[in-house]
This record gives C-alpha cells, sequence and structure tokens, in this order.
C-alpha cells in the first residue's frame, strides 16, 4: 500500500518524538535535548539522546538514530506501515481505505468478522476460567507453576463442560450460524445437531504478531486424547505461517531467537523472563516459519524436546533455518525433556547458561551421526569419517570448511589433510 508523503508528514508531526520515546524508555532533560540509556544497547551511563527541535534521535553510543517511525520500527520490529498504522491510531488520524476490488472486500469482510469472533471467544474463555466454573482448570495451571500474571499476558482460558456453552454465548451475541460454522469454533451436523469444538479443556489462545487471536490450543486437564485439540485451518488461521509466542518474542529485543516445541514451554520460557521464545502450532517446522523468523532475528537457538523425536524434528528444522539465512545452535536440555520442566527444575539462570553453552547445529548434526557408528570398529569408523565428509560440503566456502575439518580433525583425531582429501574426493564428485 503506497500512502501519500503528505500523510506520513502530518503523522510524523503529529507524534512529538519526544514523547513517542518517553512512553518506552526514561527520558531526562539535558539542555535542549533529553537522554537516556540507550534501549538498543547495554550501558549504565546514558549516551542516548532526543532531540524535540530537530525530532530525531541518536545514541552517541552503538549510533543508533533516526525519526519517530525508525524507533517504532527499531524497537517494536514493525514494518513501516506497521509504525505509520500505530502511529496514525495514536494521533486519531484515519488512514485511506486501499481501492479494493469487490472479491477483496469480501475475504477482508470475513476475515474481520472472524477475528471478532475470535476475540469474543478468548474473552469468554478466559472468563469462564476466572468463574466457579474453572476452578479445576485454574488449578491445573496452578499446579503447572502459572501465575496469575502469566494466565492474564497469554490470555488462557477454559472452555467447560456444556457441549454447545460457546455456541450459544455467541448466538447471544447475534453471530449466525453460516460464519460461526466458518469460524470452526463449532460444528454443525445434520444427524448430530451443534457442538462446540473445545470442551471442558484450557484453552491457549494463539496471537498473530500483531497481537489478535486466530484460533485456539485446548489441552485436556491431565491424560485423554487428543492431549491438544487445535483449531482448524480458518481464513485468518493457517498453523504453518504463524508461531505461538511470536506476538511478544517479537519486541523482546534479543539478537537471537528460541525455538521450541510447546506452548507450555513457551509459556514456561516467558514466565521466567525468557521472551524471546516461539514455537510452531502442533506442525512441524516449515519454509514459511523460517522466512517468518528471519524478518525479526538471524539467529536460532533451538530448544526441541532431548527425546528422539525432538532431536529428528531439530535435524529437520536445521536445514529449512539455514535456507532462510538464519543461523541455528542447539540448546542441550538433558537430563529434562523440555524447557518447562528444565525451568521448573534449575531455574531461568541455569537455562540461560544453556542457552549460552548452546551448540553449533553442524556439530551438533555430526554429533547425532556420530551414534549411528561404533567408532572401535574400524570399518565403521571408515564409515564415519565418509559421511562426515559428505557433510562438510554443505559449506561452500573453503575458509569456512577448512575451519570445520581443523576442528573436526581434532576431535575425531584424525588428520586435517588426511580428512580434507576425503572431503575434496567427495567435493570432486559432485
Ligand atoms: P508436547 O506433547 O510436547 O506438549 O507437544 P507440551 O507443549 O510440552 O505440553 P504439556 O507440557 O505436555 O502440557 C508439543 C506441541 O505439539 C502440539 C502442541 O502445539 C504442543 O504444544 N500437539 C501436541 C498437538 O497439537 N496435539 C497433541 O495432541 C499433542
Ligand atoms: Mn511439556
Amino acid at each position: 500500500m503506497y500512502y501519500p508523503e503528505e500523510l506520513v508528514e502530518e503523522i510524523r508531526s503529529r507524534n512529538d518524538v519526544v514523547d513517542v520515546i518517553g512512553s518506552y524508555v526514561k527520558l531526562q532533560k539535558k539542555g535542549s535535548n533529553y537522554m537516556a540509556c540507550c534501549p538498543f544497547h547495554n550501558e549504565k551511563t546514558p549516551s542516548f539522546s532526543v532531540s524535540a527541535s530537530k525530532q530525531m534521535y541518536h545514541c552517541f553510543g552503538c549510533g543508533v538514530g533516526g525519526n519517530v517511525f525508525t524507533f517504532l520500527m527499531e524497537y517494536e520490529n514493525y514494518s513501516f506501515v506497521e509504525a505509520l498504522k500505530t502511529l496514525a491510531e495514536r494521533a486519531g488520524v484515519n488512514l485511506p481505505e486501499m481501492e479494493y476490488s469487490d472479491e477483496a472486500k469480501k475475504a477482508a469482510d470475513l476475515k474481520s468478522r472472524l477475528l471478532a469472533i475470535y476475540k469474543e471467544a478468548a474473552k469468554y474463555y478466559f472468563y469462564q476460567l476466572k468463574s466457579e466454573r474453572g476452578a479445576a482448570a485454574l488449578q491445573y495451571l496452578k499446579g503447572r507453576a502459572l501465575t496469575d500474571d502469566t494466565i492474564k499476558h497469554f490470555g488462557l482460558g477454559f472452555s467447560n463442560k456444556f457441549p454447545d456453552d460457546l455456541y450459544k454465548y455467541l448466538k447471544n451475541l447475534g453471530y449466525e450460524d453460516e460464519i460461526l460454522r466458518q469460524s470452526g469454533l463449532v460444528t454443525m451436523e445434520e444427524s448430530k445437531g451443534v457442538y462446540d469444538k473445545f470442551w471442558n479443556r484450557v484453552m491457549f489462545p494463539i496471537m498473530d504478531a500483531n497481537h489478535k487471536v486466530i484460533a485456539f490450543g485446548g489441552r485436556v486437564m491431565g491424560q485423554g486424547e487428543p492431549k491438544y485439540l487445535n483449531s482448524p485451518e480458518t481464513a485468518i488461521f493457517d498453523k504453518s505461517r504463524n508461531l505461538y509466542g511470536l506476538n511478544f518474542a517479537r519486541s523482546s529485543r534479543k539478537d537471537y531467537f528460541l525455538l521450541c516445541e510447546g506452548y507450555m514451554d513457551v509459556i514456561a520460557l516467558h514466565q521466567a523472563g525468557i521472551t524471546n521464545a516461539v514455537a510452531s502450532l502442533g506442525t512441524a517446522f516449515t519454509p514459511q516459519h523460517a522466512r517468518l523468523l528471519a524478518r525479526y532475528t538471524k539467529e536460532v537457538a533451538l530448544t526441541y524436546d532431548s527425546d528422539g523425536a525432538g532431536v529428528k524434528a531439530a535435524l529437520r528444522a536445521i536445514p529449512i533455518l539455514k535456507e532462510a539465512g538464519i543461523r541455528a545452535k542447539i540448546v542441550r536440555m538433558t537430563p529434562y525433556k523440555d524447557p518447562d520442566e528444565f525451568i521448573k527444575a534449575l531455574g531461568p539462570e541455569e537455562y540461560q547458561r544453556r542457552i549460552n553453552e548452546a551448540q553449533n547445529s553442524f556439530f551438533f548434526e555430526i554429533e547425532v551421526l556420530e551414534r549411528e557408528f561404533d567408532l572401535k570398529d574400524p570399518e565403521q569408523k571408515t564409515r564415519f569419517f565418509n559421511e562426515m565428509a559428505k557433510k562438510l560440503l554443505v559449506f561452500s566456502e573453503e575458509l569456512e570448511r577448512n575451519n570445520y575439518i581443523e576442528a573436526l580433525a581434532e576431535k575425531y583425531m584424525i588428520s586435517f589433510d588426511n580428512l580434507r582429501k576425503l572431503v575434496n574426493r567427495y567435493g570432486a564428485q559432485m
């Protein structure tokens, strides 16, 4: 969408840079400028300066600078249009609607109606959780060590035991059967009648990057199948293009993201102050997920379950990340299964230490490969080195490849020259 320059200028002029930045960081007046500790790098003495007359900011420490738009783009990880919309809303400026075709208008209308329904449903589930009927569900969440703040932050809820409770509620709000059917929150079958999709479950609203509820995951309390039931794909929900927790992680201001497997992992990590964690939604990590992440970060620490399935999922995710230009490293959580369990057992500091020690993804792949061979057996050892040599070909740059050859040669006690010869032999065959 193209917005005319005068409009951009009007929005800029109606949002004083001092006010906007002042709502994020504590500014102190120094002469004609305002100073603060820079929100874009770590520092103890303020070198971040905001000028009211120039309507600009600049950090003498790390060199960042710009205007009110770039501040939001940097700080909130917004695109220009997102920053523009936020500031337009803040100043009460109406942005012109795009010129839509009839078909596009209909699609946009369906989406906004579904978003409204999901928002109502999320409020309803949240309210249920806090009501008497939700006592067991609340107990369940408390039993999993979630605080009231966390429950509120993630908007967790409860779908209660009546089979058409939400349906009735939404009908009362005036929604028609057809749109409710399209929402996937209720199922309608001639033979069986109308049923809520979610029933006696703890509810996890899934939000898009802009905090809009687009789906739910519902967990049984205790044992039961399926453990999680997820919303079907709808006009507003495509599970391979959304990541749980991204709405918070995008403004975590860390230079890497954590990628984990489950809703509960994300929540436990955020509760522990590790707010750059996201998870894919009951599905394998896809190239679309990777491209989505690539908008926000260049490095991902994988913190998948430490069981066989988790290792497999990690091995699949690494090349997908790499393809999107994202470096991957692997967080080791042994002897615990997942971040949720780990944090409960050893706490956030220890977890942070594991992140700091996260393993280079290539070494992780080699280590997993190694487990297939008995290195005491010369024949198997030879095969292992051959497989390793083939893998080393992913590094097309000679210096990088040699660095890896050097490291692995040392680790597995083979000479650098011998390993390099082997790699080159496979390289020549390509
Ligand atoms: P996990 O079984 O690891 O769940 O599945 P979890 O998040 O750790 O949950 P708790 O701690 O057992 O409560 C990982 C993710 O896979 C999806 C969900 O997104 C879940 O968070 N999943 C799992 C489903 O969609 N359906 C299932 O039946 C199970
Ligand atoms: Mn878990």
